[in-house]
C-alpha cells in the first residue's frame, strides 16, 4: 500500500456559511483518522487549498467525498504524486487560518501578494503548505 499526495483548490459555494468550517474539520478528522489520511487545509474568505496524503485507495475515497460536498465548487486538482513519506503526519487535518496567509508568504509562492491558489502551480501550492506547517492550529 504505497503513499500518494493530492493537492486541490476550490471556491466557497453559496451553500457555505462560516460556521461550516468547524463541521468540515470535525467530519474530515473523523474520516481521516479512520482511513489513516493526514494533511492540511488552508481556508481564506474565498478559497480552500488542501493537501491530503495516505494510501492510494484512501486518497481516492477521500477525494470522492470532497468532490461531493456542496459547500464548495470549482474543485481543481493541482497535484497528484506518489510519495515516499508523509509531510503532515501529525495532523488528521491540520488547519491553517487565513491570518497565516500573509502577503509575504503569498509573494514567495505566487505572482501576487493575494492568496489565489488557482494562480499557483501544484508544486508552489505544495511548497506553500510546507512553509505553513509551523502555523497549524490543532483543534
Ligand atoms: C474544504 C473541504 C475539505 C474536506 N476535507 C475532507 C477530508 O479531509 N476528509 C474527508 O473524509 N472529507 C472531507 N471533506 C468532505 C466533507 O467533510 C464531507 O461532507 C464528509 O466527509 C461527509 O461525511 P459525514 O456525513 O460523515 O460528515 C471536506 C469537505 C470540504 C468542503
Amino acid at each position: 500500500m504505497f503513499l500518494v499526495r493530492l493537492v486541490y483548490t476550490s471556491k466557497l459555494s453559496d451553500a457555505f456559511s462560516s460556521d461550516d468550517i468547524t463541521d468540515i474539520l470535525a467530519s474530515a478528522r473523523k474520516h481521516n483518522s479512520r482511513n489513516h489520511v493526514t494533511g492540511l487545509l488552508c481556508f481564506s474568505s474565498n478559497y480552500f487549498l488542501q493537501c491530503i496524503e495516505g494510501s492510494r485507495s484512501a486518497i481516492n475515497r477521500t477525494y470522492h467525498r470532497i468532490l461531493n460536498d456542496p459547500r464548495h465548487e470549482d474543485i481543481v486538482m493541482l497535484d497528484y504524486k506518489e510519495i515516499n513519506r508523509r509531510e503532515f503526519s501529525h495532523w488528521h487535518m491540520g488547519y491553517v487560518p487565513y491570518t497565516a496567509l500573509t502577503r509575504d508568504v503569498n509573494m514567495l509562492f505566487s505572482g501576487s501578494p493575494e492568496f489565489n491558489p488557482y494562480e499557483m502551480s501544484g508544486e508552489s501550492a505544495h511548497q506553500l503548505m510546507l512553509a505553513l506547517k509551523d502555523t497549524v492550529d490543532m483543534v
